[in-house]
């Protein structure tokens, strides 16, 4: 049987260099678990518009859709802020998702041991976090027709459009619950029914499917309050599950619990293709860091997770997920940081290379 396949799409700013130290870690696990890749790589975002005139290629869109998964760095740069809308980097990002038909994003914000006291809230209330967010990614204001900016007597009018069907919320509702059924069975549904049809209709279909998972605890809250609540009293909260744009505030509010929106992965999940697999996407939460890019600072633990999350998701190799993650968990509470995760204690900050060579180095005392 050939090897799964990968392709990287490193993108802009800091995603080659923290990319780099994930093509380390896969070759690792060809190296020393016999778990080898047939990785690929090629551009997107800024990186693909210099290259081709657009953020995404139709080959590269092409290559996406035949590997078992992709693996995505960041997109973006003030380099490209004044381009058209239709060929932004983040355009490039955007029809990945579209076109995969990637509903389900899934953020987890985890609050490592080592990193409590780094958080910008007192640390009893983030110890031990351990959050699940569910985000539907294809669909919702990001998509929805009409859109654009257009005349309207002397002036003119910007216009996006929150839309969701049924099915589309149905099934990210039950990517949620089958979540909820694998953690703490508890599942919090946001949106803003007391303000959008959107959001009566998401309740509606979250509540007709819960039907399917009586086991599951499900509540409701407007997504207001639930950002308040998530800063009030996180660890409330087991898998939240929520639309495109509520979900894309929340996930960095919920980010920044950890300590660092440098520490959050993501897994972008779709139909199972026809070997079984669903097809995936895995990226950092975190963007293109401009302001960081190229000094080797960025912190490489956001997109190493991401391929963790590719281990459990696509590859069936939760062990070794639980390994990688186990080896990332040692590295910090051996006390090392990036520069994203200095405190006041004058600890000296490692590169993003050499948090790499660390992660390399757990990994191999694991065996
Ligand atoms: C994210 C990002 C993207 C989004 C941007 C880069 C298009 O903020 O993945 O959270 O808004 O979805
Ligand atoms: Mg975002």
């Amino acid at each position: 049987m050939s090897n799964p396949s990968i392709l990287i799409l490193p993108g802009d700013g800091i995603g080659p260099e923290v990319m780099a130290q994930v093509t380390r870690i896969i070759d690792w696990y060809g190296n020393k678990r016999d778990l080898a890749f047939d990785v690929s790589t090629d551009l997107v975002g800024g990186a693909a518009y210099d290259a081709h005139g657009v953020p995404l290629h139709d080959d590269t869109m092409a290559r996406a859709m035949e590997v078992d998964a992709v693996l995505l760095g960041a997109v973006g740069g003030p380099k490209y802020d004044d381009l058209d809308f239709s060929v932004k980097p983040e355009r490039g990002l955007l029809r990945l998702r579209k076109e995969m038909d990637l509903f389900s994003n899934l953020r987890p914000a985890q609050c490592f041991d080592a990193l409590a006291d780094f958080s910008s809230l007192k640390k009893d209330i983030v110890a031990g976090l351990d959050i699940m967010i569910v985000r539907e990614l294809t669909s919702g204001v990001y998509f929805g027709e009409p859109r654009g900016i257009f005349n309207e007597g002397n002036e003119r009018v910007g216009i996006n459009t929150q839309r969701y069907t049924e099915s589309e919320i149905e099934r990210v509702a039950r990517s949620a619950f089958e979540l909820a059924m694998a953690r703490g069975k508890r599942l919090c549904s946001m949106e803003k029914a007391n303000v959008m049809e959107s959001g009566v209709l998401w309740r509606e279909v979250v509540t007709r499917v819960h039907a399917d998972y009586p086991e599951v605890e499900l509540s409701h809250m407007y997504a207001d309050n639930g950002a308040m609540q998530l800063v009030r009293a996180p660890k409330q909260f087991d898998v939240i599950v929520t639309d495109n744009l509520f979900g894309d505030i929340l996930s960095d509010c919920a980010a920044m619990l950890t300590g660092s929106l440098g520490m959050l992965p993501s897994a972008s999940l779709g139909a199972p293709m026809e070997n079984g697999r669903p097809r995936a996407m895995y990226e950092p939460v975190h963007g293109s860091a401009p302001d960081i890019t190229g000094q080797s600072k960025a912190n490489p633990i956001a997109c190493i997770l991401s391929f963790a999350m590719a281990l459990r998701y696509s590859f069936d190799q939760g062990a070794e997920a639980d390994r990688l993650e186990a080896a990332i968990e040692k590295v910090l509470a051996d006390g090392l940081r990036t520069a994203d995760l200095l405190g006041e204690d004058g600890v000296t900050p490692v590169s993003t290379t050499g948090m790499g060579d660390a992660i390399l180095a757990a990994l191999d005392a694991s065996l």
